[in-house]
This record gives C-alpha cells, sequence and structure tokens, in this order.
C-alpha cells in the first residue's frame, strides 16, 4: 500500500513538473551542444538582439571568468556571442545587470539558451532576458552557478510532447 501511495505521488509529481512552464525549470548541462555546428544560418540578413544578463547576489564581487552565449529557434538560426566578458568595464559584477546588443541571423522565436563559462571565479548568473524586434522578449532563470566548461542551459524547442515521449 505504502509503495502505491508512493507511486501516485511519484506520477503528481512527475506530471506537475512536466506541465510547468518551461521557463521555470533548472537550466542543465548539454554535452553535444556545439555552437559552431550550425549551418543554416542566413548569413545575408542581420538582426539586432538586447541581452540583459543579470548577475546573482551570490556571485563573486568581480569575476575574470570568460563568459560565451548561444541563442536560437527551432530551425537552427542561431546567434552566438564567444565572448561577453570585460573585467575592465565591470561586466558581471555582484547583482548587477549589463546590457548587450548583439548581432545575428533573424531568428523564429528563441527557444533554447545556453550559457558557457571557463575560469576559476565561479561567476554565478540569476536571469538571461534576450529581447528582438519581432517577438516579445523571452527569460531564461538560472539562479545558480555553471560548471566550468560546458554549455549550460535551456532547451525548450521540442515542446512538451517530445519529453513525454523519451519517457
Ligand atoms: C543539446 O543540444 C543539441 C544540439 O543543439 C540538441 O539537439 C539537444 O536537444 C540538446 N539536448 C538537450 C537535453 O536539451
Amino acid at each position: 500500500m505504502m509503495a502505491f501511495v508512493t507511486l501516485i505521488f511519484t506520477f503528481f509529481i512527475i506530471s506537475s513538473f512536466s506541465q510547468a512552464n518551461p521557463i521555470a525549470s533548472l537550466p542543465q548541462p548539454n554535452q553535444s551542444f556545439n555552437p559552431n555546428q550550425i549551418l543554416n544560418q542566413n548569413q545575408g540578413r542581420s538582426c539586432s538582439y538586447t541581452v540583459n544578463i543579470k548577475t546573482s547576489c551570490s556571485s563573486p564581487s568581480q569575476t575574470r571568468d570568460q563568459i560565451s552565449l548561444a541563442f536560437g529557434d527551432a530551425y537552427g538560426y542561431q546567434v552566438y556571442a564567444p565572448r561577453l566578458d570585460d573585467p575592465y568595464s565591470r561586466t558581471f559584477e555582484r547583482c548587477s545587470t549589463d546590457t548587450f546588443q548583439i548581432k545575428g541571423p533573424c531568428t523564429y522565436p528563441i527557444c533554447y539558451l545556453y550559457l558557457y563559462r571557463r575560469g576559476y571565479d565561479g561567476w554565478v548568473p540569476e536571469s538571461v532576458t534576450v529581447s528582438s524586434y519581432n517577438y516579445r522578449p523571452v527569460s531564461f532563470y538560472y539562479n545558480t552557478g555553471i560548471p566550468y566548461g560546458v554549455w549550460y542551459g535551456f532547451d525548450y524547442c521540442h515542446g512538451s510532447s517530445a519529453s513525454t515521449s523519451t519517457m
């Protein structure tokens, strides 16, 4: 009986996770993500993105970590910023928000975003918000440190039906 009750509870927990707003779920490492392998970029057109990155108040007061960013849509259009860090302009200080203007191919609605960190300071992001001309701003909430040297973030491009079929 106890096992049955546990099973029911487990089922409710899993189904409530799968129905939660995906933007509110936890960031994950993605070992197979590589921003250089995307070939389907429309090089001829260029769109401008405003990216707001909020640094957590639990981050070090300053950081020399190297930070990269990549985001894109479900059709292979990707925006890649190899380096956002700049300790001389006090980027990514504790509790601060940094704004970047990034140019890249014009995307459909953004459904994935990854950060990449190298360095020994252990910079901690709170959130990343991407705004573009065509679509509503989309926010990704980290609130956690990023492991060294792995693309770490969110991929919702395949929707809840894809995650259900893998279970
Ligand atoms: C990791 O990235 C690859 C390449 O973009 C993508 O196809 C895959 O769905 C991602 N994996 C997860 C778990 O999000």
